[in-house]
């Protein structure tokens, strides 16, 4: 996809201190000639990101994340290659057109949404949205919130939508909505007499909606828009796209049930807010709300409901080092109700206050036991052991266990004998498994075919493949680029190949052996020569095959001949 020249690209990345922009989101202190900081990119307690100001690239040691500034900020902000590139170019003050750039693919529901927005928004405004507006103005939802949320309403009409939609799209199309239903006769809304609450994707684009009755009691008070193409309800968070930059400027992220608990939230001017609505907290979610803040607040129901509900998400969380604090709200109000109860202080006050997990955590499981009796004493003990060994961190394991130890008052070392610490070890191992010498050799080579370009020159020169495809096609692509520029510059060969997954996934995997940086010719030599000695010995092997299997004498000697050969090293390259 090339929807700029290569040359604005990289003006536009030269035109920016990747130090600086990085600086915005991460905090970097020098390091040599270098700049280190904690990674966004993986669980990181310690600085393993380096930045590079002259190189214009950023690269971590430990999970192998590297890139130029465009790459940072695409998966800082979860965007797409254009849109960082716009955003970088806002930075430079450059003017590049991201309306001409043509994207990926994009669904064509989009536009059908983005039509039935306008349809419903527009309906509150009518007649037939009196009723609507007096229950939301009865929930305090003033005319400020209904516009900023786009709140709107479905007609009672059978086809109201249907109409209007069915003149512009093919009707496949509109059966794929999840908006437009089809019975024996004819089309209708799948949406009708509902307050319509949009839903949007990361990017802020509407995909789905949550419909409320408004008019009378129901047990099935929402509505969803079922999952379609566009919208997977497990992949998104209600106002992420709202929330992202005053989560990340303030370090705090908010998580809630419900999305009037966010509009709520954000009607006392707590925007750093987001929504789980309703359904257990995906690790999808979960690494989503990592990446929004350090820092996670825990804020669902006060209901028993919410309290299962807190404790699924932070388990969610904590598989990815995530440890969020909890706030729990008497009475079994949700934020909404309680924020109306008491106001905008008394809440600000809670969420400034908010209990640990894990006090929360010794608290839950212990209510309705009686600790003095041994049933209830070692049902408590099973069920905290059962939490503890859940947990992905052994710092915490170990903090857990101690306090159980007092809570329960029993031995701590019998209880450390009842949970697994996992032996960092196997992790290790299982790296030396995979490495052998002609992976080190061919791994270290392209990284060197990165550094310099006479490793290119010595790489095509002598070998004419490696044998691990991934190696392979990354040297391939260094070889090309070197061909076709010039020059070989690591943060543009980065870009150029930004958008083939598998070979960011193999310089990713090179990065994580952190190769040092300066080579000897030798070493080179070294190299090409163990990958060289792997293909004569495999094609001898396979030609050994192909030998047994032959019947013709004549046949048979020329590949007698041809191993003679590949021994001596003469004849073609392998
Ligand atoms: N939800 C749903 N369907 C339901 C009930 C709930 O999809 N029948 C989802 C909604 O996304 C809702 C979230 O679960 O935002 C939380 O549910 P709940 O706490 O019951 O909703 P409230 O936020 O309290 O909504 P309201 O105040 O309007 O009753
Ligand atoms: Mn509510």
């Amino acid at each position: 996809m090339k929807f700029l020249s290569g040359e604005k690209i990289n003006e536009i990345r030269n035109s920016v201190d990747i130090v600086d922009v990085i600086s915005n989101y991460v905090q970097l202190t020098p390091k040599g000639k270098n700049f280190m900081g904690i990674c966004p990119f993986h669980d990181d307690n310690s600085p393993s990101m380096s930045v590079s100001r002259e190189k214009k690239i950023y690269k971590c040691f430990s999970c192998g994340a590297t890139g130029s500034v465009f790459k940072f900020i695409m998966d800082y902000e979860n965007i797409s290659f254009p849109e960082a590139i716009k955003k970088v170019a806002d930075m430079a003050g450059i003017n590049v057109e991201i309306g001409n750039m043509p994207t990926k693919f994009k669904s064509p529901l989009y536009e059908v949404y983005a039509l039935s927005l306008k349809f419903y928004t527009n309906s509150i405004n009518t007649s037939a949205g009196k009723e609507a507006k007096a229950y939301l103005a009865k929930r305090y939802i003033d005319e400020k919130i209904i516009k900023e949320f786009q709140i709107g309403l479905a007609l009672k009409q059978n086809d109201a939508l249907s109409k209007i939609l069915l003149k512009k799209y093919k009707p496949d199309l509109l059966l794929k909505s999840g908006l437009i239903g089809k019975n024996d006769y004819d089309y209708y809304d799948l949406f009708r007499d509902r307050i319509m609450f949009p839903l949007y994707d990361l990017t802020g684009q509407v995909v789905a909606y949550s419909g409320r009755i408004y008019d009378k009691e129901d047990i099935s008070k929402y509505f969803n828009t079922r999952e379609t193409e566009i919208f997977k309800k497990g992949e998104l968070l209600y106002n992420y796209h709202r929330a992202r930059d005053e989560a990340r400027q303030k370090g705090v992220v908010i998580v809630m049930e419900g999305f009037m608990d966010v509009i709520r939230a954000y009607s006392i001017d707590l925007k750093n807010v987001v929504a789980t609505m309703g359904t257990a907290v995906t690790s999808f979610q979960a690494s989503l709300i990592k990446k929004m803040a350090k820092e996670v607040i825990l804020c669902f129901d006060g209901d028993k409901a919410g309290a299962k509900a807190t404790i699924s998400c932070a388990d969610e969380l904590f598989k990815i080092g995530v440890t969020p604090k909890v706030i729990r709200l008497e009475n079994d109000m949700d934020p909404d109700e309680y924020i109306l109860k008491y106001g905008k202080e008394q809440f600000l006050e809670k969420i400034n206050n908010p209990l640990d997990i894990i006090d929360f955590k010794f608290a839950y499981y212990k209510v309705g036991l009686d600790l003095t009796s041994s049933t209830d004493l070692s049902n408590y003990v099973s069920i905290m052991i059962k939490e503890i060994d859940k947990i992905d961190d052994d710092i915490l394991k170990e903090v857990m266990l101690k306090r159980l130890s007092r809570d329960s008052g029993l031995n701590y070392e019998t209880l450390k004998e009842k949970i697994t610490i996992k032996p960092v070890i196997i992790k290790k191992e299982e790296k030396a498994v995979k490495t052998n010498k002609y992976d080190i050799a061919q791994r270290n080579l392209v990284w060197y075919m990165l550094k310099s370009p006479k490793v290119i020159k010595m790489y095509d020169n002598r070998v004419t493949f490696m044998p691990n495809a991934s190696y392979r096609l990354l040297a391939r692509e260094i070889s090309l680029f070197y061909q076709n520029y010039g020059y070989l510059d690591e943060a543009e060969f980065m870009d150029y190949i930004m958008e083939d997954e598998s070979l960011i996934e193999t310089l990713k995997n090179i990065n994580k052996a952190n190769i040092k940086e300066t080579f000897t010719d030798e070493e080179i030599n070294d190299y090409i020569n163990v990958i060289y000695d792997y293909n004569i010995k495999s094609e001898t092997k396979r030609l050994q095959k192909e030998l047994e299997k032959e019947v013709s004498p004549l046949k048979k000697a020329k590949i007698v001949q041809r191993m003679i050969d590949l021994k001596k090293g003469v004849g073609e390259n392998v």
